[in-house]
């Protein structure tokens, strides 16, 4: 049996009331199912909100690894997820090429204690825990400076997986010489070596979108996520995470005009005069998106009849080291 929208917020609503449960929503949720989330966020955010919240459930509408984040963060609360949807760039790397990428800088002749991981946070639990057992950290799009001054100073050589982009954005903000693994340079001459990981919704936009843009609306300010590529990271006003391109645009002026490179559904919540999407091609991210309105009332029902939908448990191993590599990251 099918609901309309009404039918479905009524019946979500109610479930809220009577269980104790906290919806918690990304901000590239669609925006009906944003609408319900107690908690929203980014990916840090919304990691350390959840660790104070009191519910029994968490009922977490993002990526696999956001609702994993939190399951090990929390380790009390049960965690569940409408979908079990798996960000297409934490796909990109399972543990064999993580054991691959520490080998090719072996075999250049970097041994394995001077070698320091770091992993976005968009990545599986079973990386982030090789990455935890090896002394490394997970970072997000919003502290990645952070962490990467901060393993700088322990002097190795530091494995960024698995976003190419963001390793090599991060880089060249604060001076510093990257690759990409397969690129033919060699890792002892840099100080970052990011695996070839990437997110095909930040791809979409290009350098042609910026001039277009530029020429079209002199003045406009370019604003981006530092998932896109660096080529265009450079030619942009403004470089910046979820919550840093939200600031950015809630402190601007309302009559400057601003296209974003960003995920489509955040862009076009932010502001309705002189915003526009920094592409011709709608940058939804497919797995933020499979998340609909029934599927959050269908796991409410769950919990309310005992048998909760996709809940996260995590192998007690990978758990471990997965909140050593987080909590290094939280202690910064
Ligand atoms: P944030 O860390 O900015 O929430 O980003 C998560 C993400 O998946 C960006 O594509
Ligand atoms: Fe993953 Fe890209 Fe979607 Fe973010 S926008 S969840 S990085 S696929």
């Amino acid at each position: 049996m099918s609901y309309t929208q009404d039918e479905l917020l009524e019946k979500i609503n109610v479930l809220k009331k009577k269980l104790s449960v906290t919806v918690v929503a990304h901000f590239y949720q669609r925006d009906e199912v944003f609408a319900v989330g107690d908690i929203t966020g980014d990916s840090l955010e919304l990691a350390k909100k959840t660790m104070q919240d009191n519910s029994d459930y968490i009922l977490f509408c993002g990526v696999g690894f956001m609702g994993e984040s939190v399951k090990v963060l929390s380790p009390e609360k049960r965690v569940v997820m409408p979908k079990l949807a798996c960000c297409a760039m934490a796909r990109m790397i399972d543990g064999m090429q993580f054991d691959n990428s520490i080998k090719f800088m072996n075999e250049a002749g970097i041994d394995s204690d001077n070698i320091l991981p770091i992993t976005y946070i968009n990545s599986n639990a079973d990386i982030k825990a090789k990455v935890g057992k090896m002394g490394g950290m997970v970072c997000t799009s919003s502290n990645a400076k952070k962490i990467i001054s901060t393993a700088m100073k322990e002097g190795k050589k530091i494995l960024f997986i698995p976003d190419r982009c963001l390793g090599q954005n991060i880089g060249n903000e604060m001076g510093l010489k990257s690759s990409i693994i397969g690129d033919g340079q060699n890792p002892n001459d840099m100080d970052i070596i990011c695996y070839d990981g990437f997110c095909s919704v930040h791809q979409l936009f290009t350098l042609d979108d910026i001039k277009f843009y530029r020429k079209k609306y002199p003045g406009i300010k370019i604003v981006v996520h530092p998932e896109c590529d660096p080529s265009l990271c450079a030619k942009a006003d403004f470089v910046g995470s979820t919550s840093q391109i939200i600031k950015y645009i809630a402190e601007a002026d309302p009559e400057q005009t601003i296209a974003v490179g960003t995920e489509f559904n955040l862009v076009n919540r932010l502001r309705p005069k002189n915003t526009y999407v920094l592409s011709s091609t709608k940058p939804e991210c497919p797995t933020m998106n499979e998340t609909t309105l029934e599927d959050v009332y269908l796991t409410l029902k769950s919990i309310d009849e005992g048998e909760p939908l996709n809940e996260i448990n995590l192998d007690p191993e990978i758990a471990k080291w997965t909140k050593v590599a987080l909590d290094r990251m939280m202690a910064l």
